[in-house]
């Protein structure tokens, strides 16, 4: 199952996530939470301390590529578990969190 949260700012996004995340993973399910947002705060809703930088993942998983039709695709250019092994955090509760994107300089958006 795969869960989108999305809204206007301060609306209660992060919040939502990291209970959400927290509950399903207290009931036993596995759970990779990812967080979108540019200015990410996730791992901090989950509970990781202040002093816990995640790496986010960087551009370079994703490749456009076209495919024999000329069609542009995105394409993962490593695994999802290469991915979640090299840049997934264990938070609390044993939900895995990944920081999806971040913009460090003006101009990265
Ligand atoms: N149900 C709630 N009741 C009261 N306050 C809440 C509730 N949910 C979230 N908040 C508070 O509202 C503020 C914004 O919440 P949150 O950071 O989760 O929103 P957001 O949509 O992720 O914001 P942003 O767009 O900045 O990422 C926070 O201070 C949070 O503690
Ligand atoms: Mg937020």
């Amino acid at each position: 199952m795969k869960i989108a949260i999305s809204g206007k700012g301060g609306s209660g996004k992060t919040t939502i996530s990291a209970t959400l995340t927290r509950i399903l993973a207290r009931r036993g399910l596995p759970v990779l939470a990812i967080d979108g947002d540019p200015n990410p705060n996730l791992i901090q809703a989950l509970g990781l301390g202040p002093g816990v930088e995640a790496e986010a993942v960087p551009r370079s998983v994703v490749e456009r590529r076209e495919d024999e039709a000329g069609q542009a695709r995105h394409v993962l250019t490593t695994t999802i578990e290469d991915i979640v092994s090299q840049y997934g955090l264990k938070a609390p509760d044993g939900v895995t969190v990944l920081v999806g994107t971040r913009v460090d300089h003006a101009g990265a958006g």
